[in-house]
Formats: C-alpha cells, sequence, structure tokens
C-alpha cells in the first residue's frame, strides 16, 4: 500500500505537484475535472472558529460526493483531554481524512503521525496552507501564472506570512514581506526561503508594496492574541492597506486578504471594498483548492 500522504505545509508538496494542484483547482471550478470521492468521510477538528474554512471543507466534500463531520472541542471528548494520539487512532478506523485547526503546530503534526489517513491542517498559528493555495489560485486567475508576480505581504509576520514564504520558496516569486519590529515571521521559515530565492522582509510598506501584483494582509491580532490588541495597535500604526499604498503597487495590482478583515485596522474600506480588491474570489477558492487538496491527499 501506498504511504499515506499529509498537507500540512506548502512545503509537503513539490514544485511540480503544487503547479499541478493549482490546476486541478483551476479545472475543478471550471467543471472540467469531474472527479469524486464517492462514499469517503472527511472528520474536521476545530479548537479554533471557521467560517470560511469549515463551510468550504464541508461543501467540497459533498459536491465530491462524500461526507464532512465537524468536531468541535467542545462537544467532542478531545475538550475533555482525550489524547491527540487516541483521537488520531480512533478516527482512522471510521474516515479516510482528517483536517484540523488548532492553536500549536506540533499538535498537527502529531496528529498526522498518529493517524493512518491523510491529515490536513486547517490553520495552526505557524501556517495556513490551504488559505494561500486558494490566494495563489486567485493570483493565476488574475495574472496568469504565480511565478512572475511580486507579492507584497504588509503586517503582521503570522501563519499566512509563513504559508506565503513557503510559497514563495516552492515557486519561485518574488514575496515582499513588510512587518514591525518584533513581528517577524518564523526565522526557520524565512531563512530557509531567503536562502533560495526572492523573499525579502523591511519595516516599510511603502518599500514592499512599490510595483507589487498583489498587496495582501491580515488582522493584526491572531486567533487567541485578542489580549495583545492594544500593544499591536500600536507596534502596527503605519502598516494598513490604504489607498496610498496600493497607489505605490502596479497599477494592474490586486489586494487579497484570508479574511475575517477589520475595516480601519489592517486595511481601509476604500481598499477592501474597492476595485483591486479580490477577496470574494479568494474566498470562493477555499472550496476548489480544497476540493483539490482532498483528491490528491484522498484518491
Ligand atoms: N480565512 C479563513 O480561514 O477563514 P475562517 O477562519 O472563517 O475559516
Ligand atoms: N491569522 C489569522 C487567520 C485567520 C483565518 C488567525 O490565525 O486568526
Amino acid at each position: 500500500m501506498a504511504k499515506k500522504r499529509d498537507f500540512l505545509a506548502i512545503t509537503d508538496f513539490s514544485t511540480d505537484e503544487l503547479l499541478a494542484l493549482l490546476d486541478r483547482a483551476a479545472n475543478l471550478k471550471a467543471g472540467m475535472d469531474k472527479s469524486k470521492l464517492t462514499g469517503k468521510s472527511l472528520a474536521m477538528i476545530f479548537k479554533k472558529s471557521s467560517t470560511r474554512t469549515r463551510v468550504s471543507f464541508e461543501v467540497a466534500m459533498t459536491q465530491l460526493g462524500g461526507h464532512a463531520i465537524f468536531l468541535s472541542d467542545r462537544d467532542s471528548q478531545i475538550g475533555r483531554g482525550e489524547t491527540v494520539s487516541d483521537t488520531a487512532g480512533v478516527l482512522s478506523r471510521y474516515v479516510d481524512a482528517i483536517t484540523i485547526r488548532t492553536f500549536a503546530h506540533a499538535e498537527v503534526e502529531e496528529l498526522a503521525r498518529h493517524a493512518s489517513v491523510p491529515v490536513v491542517n486547517a490553520l495552526s498559528d505557524l501556517l495556513h496552507p490551504c488559505q494561500v493555495v486558494a490566494d495563489l489560485q486567485a493570483v493565476a486567475e488574475e495574472f496568469g501564472s504565480v511565478t512572475d508576480c511580486t507579492v507584497a505581504w504588509i503586517g503582521d509576520g503570522n501563519n499566512m506570512a509563513n504559508s506565503w514564504i513557503n510559497a514563495a520558496y516552492r515557486l519561485g516569486f518574488e514575496l515582499r514581506l513588510a512587518c514591525p519590529a518584533g513581528y517577524d515571521p518564523d526565522p526557520a521559515i524565512l531563512a530557509r526561503a531567503q536562502k533560495a530565492g526572492k523573499v525579502t522582509l523591511t519595516r516599510s510598506p511603502a518599500e514592499a508594496a512599490e510595483g507589487a501584483h498583489v498587496v495582501t494582509t491580515d488582522v493584526w491580532a491572531s486567533m487567541g492574541q485578542e489580549d495583545e490588541m492594544a500593544v499591536r495597535a500600536k507596534a502596527f500604526t503605519g502598516f494598513v492597506v490604504d489607498d496610498a499604498l496600493m497607489a505605490l503597487a502596479d497599477e494592474r495590482a490586486i489586494f487579497l486578504h484570508c479574511l475575517p478583515a477589520h475595516r480601519g485596522e489592517e486595511v481601509s474600506a476604500s481598499v477592501i471594498d474597492g476595485p483591486q480588491s479580490r477577496i470574494f474570489d479568494e474566498a470562493e477558492n477555499r472550496l476548489h483548492a480544497q476540493k483539490a487538496i482532498l483528491l490528491e491527499l484522498m484518491e
């Protein structure tokens, strides 16, 4: 039997596999790929809130002819302390794949180690790979190819930033991150990508946005960091994606945000609700991108 595969990070797929995944997501969106996962089940463990991820995975499984089961830590034994390894062992006897959204990335890895079925990272404090696949799909839709684009990340060096770095590492596009001091991305993820190619870190949003094809950002306080909001708001002064910043980007530039967003904090309403924003295409792509991921792992 072939070894099971997981999708915990963008880097779990090779460059060619990632490009093929994006093609497949586009074909699924266009209705040209009619692959099914008939009778297959997906368990979805959520220890954090979700709108897009939960609904898109659940609808993806339904449309593929399978079934998804939502497990929150509040009403499963997970929240009462059942171990990750026992949960992995038990779920592997019922379902064909597991997604998990949690805090520590080590828990995602532990689940994957103990599960005999594929595990998909639906967001950890370190990474949010499914979102960035959907984002890359939105970039490809706009510009034809991702590899020739310059992407500007403005704001927190968080799970989204780390996944963008992994994407740039694999696909070789130019990524410029502008993060305030003290809010840099994961140093190991950044160092690996910087050694390989065109990833830079600056303290200047303007420097990052100059001529970029994609300008993207995320909330200043991620899930679990709500108590730090006041401190972060101060640190992130000047890291707002507004019309002035977008004016520095390429004239064809698009704005992306994984959502949920805070208008008036990391992004102005004029940008996120304006003509350059592709937030709803990006959100829709979660469905197509995750179908492609599920098919690759479960077929
Ligand atoms: N972007 C994203 O993952 O959204 P949810 O938190 O609503 O799933
Ligand atoms: N960085 C955000 C992403 C939400 C989809 C968080 O982790 O809360």
